[in-house]
């Protein structure tokens, strides 16, 4: 595996590389859920074909000065979760490289990005398109891979792909949980030994509500109410929301049957550290 720090010789090196080019971007702090959507590059590559990942932990995106310094920044294992995952390519640029000092334009999604995350973290997705805008061109890759774990990223990168004629593939991949079923998240090792011990009981609320679905519960209203009663009696935890949207347009709806693809969202502080999940409530 090769590894380039700088964007213009990453470039160079994409325009070379045999095609399909299937790229995963991350921040490092890598963990078995990135690993996963490595090893689906892989696949959708194919053995002809090139997967590259990008490790950058990219300031712009954060709204929280004390969030990004305790953002884990462990390359030499991240380099090697990469190649064993089967990358060819691990494309890691430094702040500098990215954000010229003089640079003045940022991609601003307005509609998907303006509702759940983007309420509690303004100017969040402005970052996450932005640098995935800049490491489109550097990269150019035929095929991308996201994952559901951050749904209403995934949703606004489909968006940017498609607005902005980006010749890309986008890939979703479903969200990899621990044993106990937490989304797995870089963020997941700032949680204290109480706080690990409850948060499976985020990912118990989303399935409960899609078990009440399952038994006929239309109402928006009262699937909203339940989660959030189980929610609020985690210990250590503050609800940041629960909302249940249409998954496409990220547009709140009042009853199940209202859209073909409803989902509930939900955002969860629990002591100090921020977490999320999403559940389907596509009833079966
Ligand atoms: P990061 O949080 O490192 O995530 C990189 C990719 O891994 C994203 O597509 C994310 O959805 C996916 N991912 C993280 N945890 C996952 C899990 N448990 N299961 C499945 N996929 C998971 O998302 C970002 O970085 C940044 O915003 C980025 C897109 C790189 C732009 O800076």
């Amino acid at each position: 595996m090769k590894v380039i720090e700088k964007p213009a010789l990453m470039q160079q090196a994409c325009r070379q590389v045999a095609r399909p080019l299937a790229l995963v971007a991350t921040m490092g702090a890598l963990h078995k859920g990135h690993a996963a959507l490595i090893r689906h590059a892989r696949k959708i590559a194919g053995p002809q074909g090139t997967v590259a990942v990008s490790v950058f932990l990219n300031p712009k995106q954060f709204n929280s000065a004390q969030d990004l310094k305790l953002y884990p920044q462990p390359f030499e294992a991240d380099k090697a979760l990469c190649e064993e995952a089967g990358a060819d390519v691990l494309f890691h640029p430094s702040v500098e490289d990215i954000y010229l000092s003089d640079h003045s334009i940022n991609v601003e999604e307005t509609k998907l990005a303006r509702v759940l995350c983007g309420v509690s973290r303004p100017g969040h997705f402005t970052g996450v398109a932005t640098v995935v805008t800049k490491i489109f061109n550097i990269v150019t890759p035929d095929k991308v891979v996201f994952g559901e774990k951050d749904w209403q990223q995934l949703a606004i990168v489909r968006r940017l792909v498609s607005d902005l004629n980006f010749p890309i593939e986008v890939i979703g991949y479903p969200t990899v949980r621990e044993l106990d079923y937490l989304a797995m998240s870089s963020r997941n090792t700032r949680l204290s030994s109480q706080e690990r011990a409850v948060s499976p009981k985020i990912y118990a609320a989303l399935q409960q509500a899609a078990e009440q679905v399952s038994s006929g519960e239309k109402k928006v209203a009262v699937l909203l109410a339940a989660t959030r009663a189980s929610l609020e009696v985690i210990p250590g935890a503050t609800i940041d929301y629960v909302e249940i949207m249409n998954e496409e347009t990220l547009e709140p709806i009042s009853e199940i049957a209202q859209v073909s693809k409803p989902r509930l969202f939900v955002a969860v502080k629990l002591g100090e550290t921020r977490l999320i999940d999403n559940i389907s409530l596509h009833a079966v």
